[in-house]
C-alpha cells in the first residue's frame, strides 16, 4: 500500500461529516414542499434521507475545492450525484436483482412502498438528477453540456447499467477476473470517476488534469468495490446499514468468491495506489483527494 501522507489522512473525515451535511441539507431543501402523489415524493425522500455516506458528492466538491471553486456553488451538481446514486440503490435492492431488505440501516424502499412505487420514485430520481444537473450554472454552456454528457454515459448502457446486467448475467457462474473488472468498473467505478471528473469540468481543468483525474476516480472506484465485496464477507451489518452475506446468497461474482479474502484485500491495495499515482502523475497538490481515498480503503482493512 501506499503509505498515507502526514495529515492527509486526518483531512477526509471532517471534510466529508461537514459537506455530507451541507448535501442532506440541500436534499431537504428540494423536498420541502408538499408534491403530489405523495406516495412518490415520499418514497424518494424516504432513500434520499435515509442516511447514505454521501461519498460521491463529496469527492466533487472536493474536486471543486482542490481546484479553487466553492462549495455551494458545485452543490446542484454534486446532488445530482447523490439523487442519481439513490435511484441505483432502490432499483438495485429491488426483488428481480439483488432481492435485498436493508439498506442504509432501514427497511429496503421496496419494502415500505412497494415494487411499483420503488421503480418509480427510482426512475423519478434519475431523471431528476440530470434536471438538477442542467440548473443555471455560472459556467460557460459548452461545459455544463459536457457535464450532462458525461454524467449520462457514467450512468447508461455504457457504464452502470452496462455493469448492473452483467452483475446479474454472473450470478452462479465461476467467472473470470476480466469479467470481475468489467463489472466492478461498469456498476461502480463509472460514477465514482464521473463524479471526480464533474468537479474537474466545473472548475475548468486543463485536459491533462482533467484525464489524471478521471483516472484517480476510475481506480478509486474500483477500490470502493472491491472493499464493498469484502465488507459483505467480514463486515457487520449494523456497521453497514445493509445485511452482510447478501452476495453470497445470491452467488454473486465477487473478489472474495473469485480469489479470496487476502488477495482481496491486496487487489484493494493496488487499486488505491494507482489512484494516488494517478494525481502524481501530473503533480496535482491535492491533500484532501489523498485523504479522501485512503478513508475509503480504511474501510476495507
Ligand atoms: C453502495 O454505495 C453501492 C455501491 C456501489 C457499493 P455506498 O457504499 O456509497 O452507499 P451509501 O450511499 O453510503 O448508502
Ligand atoms: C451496487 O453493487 C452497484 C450499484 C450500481 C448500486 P452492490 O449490489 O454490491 O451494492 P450493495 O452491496 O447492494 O450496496
Ligand atoms: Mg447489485
Ligand atoms: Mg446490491
Ligand atoms: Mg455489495
Amino acid at each position: 500500500m501506499t503509505e498515507p501522507q502526514e495529515g492527509a489522512l486526518s483531512l477526509a473525515p471532517a471534510y466529508l461529516a461537514e459537506q455530507a451535511a451541507l448535501v442532506s441539507q440541500e436534499l431537504q431543501r428540494l423536498f420541502s414542499d408538499p408534491h403530489q402523489p405523495k406516495s412518490l415524493f415520499d418514497s424518494m425522500h424516504y432513500s434520499l434521507m435515509a442516511g447514505g455516506k454521501r461519498l460521491r458528492p463529496v469527492l466533487c466538491l472536493a474536486v471543486g475545492r482542490s481546484f479553487g471553486v466553492q462549495e455551494a456553488d458545485l452543490l446542484p451538481v454534486a446532488v445530482a450525484l447523490e439523487i442519481l446514486h439513490t435511484y441505483s440503490l432502490i432499483h438495485d435492492d429491488l426483488p428481480t436483482m439483488d432481492d435485498d431488505d436493508l439498506r442504509r440501516g432501514q427497511p429496503t424502499n421496496h419494502r415500505v412502498f412497494g415494487e411499483a412505487t420503488a421503480l418509480l420514485a427510482g426512475d423519478a430520481l434519475l431523471t431528476y438528477a440530470f434536471e438538477q444537473l442542467a440548473k443555471p450554472a455560472a459556467i460557460p454552456a459548452q461545459r455544463q453540456l459536457r457535464m450532462v454528457q458525461v454524467l449520462a454515459s457514467a450512468a447508461g448502457c455504457f457504464g452502470m447499467v452496462a455493469g448492473q446486467v452483467a452483475d446479474l448475467e454472473a450470478e452462479g457462474t465461476p467467472g473470470s477476473m476480466d469479467t470481475l473488472r468489467f463489472i466492478h468498473l461498469h456498476k461502480t467505478a463509472r460514477l465514482v470517476e464521473a463524479s471526480v471528473q464533474l468537479g474537474a469540468i466545473f472548475a475548468g481543468v486543463d485536459a491533462a488534469v482533467e484525464e489524471a483525474l478521471c483516472k484517480f476516480g476510475r481506480s478509486l472506484g474500483l477500490a470502493f468495490q472491491i472493499a464493498d465485496d469484502l465488507l459483505d464477507v467480514i463486515g457487520d451489518t449494523a456497521a453497514l446499514g445493509k445485511t452482510v452475506g447478501s452476495d453470497e446468497r445470491m452467488s454473486k461474482l465477487t473478489y472474495p468468491k473469485l480469489v479470496g479474502v487476502d488477495e482481496t484485500k491486496r487487489l484493494m491495495q493496488v487499486a488505491h495506489a494507482e489512484a494516488l499515482a494517478a494525481l502524481d502523475s501530473v503533480q496535482v497538490d491535492a491533500p484532501l483527494l489523498r485523504s479522501l481515498a485512503n478513508f475509503v480503503i480504511a474501510r476495507g482493512v
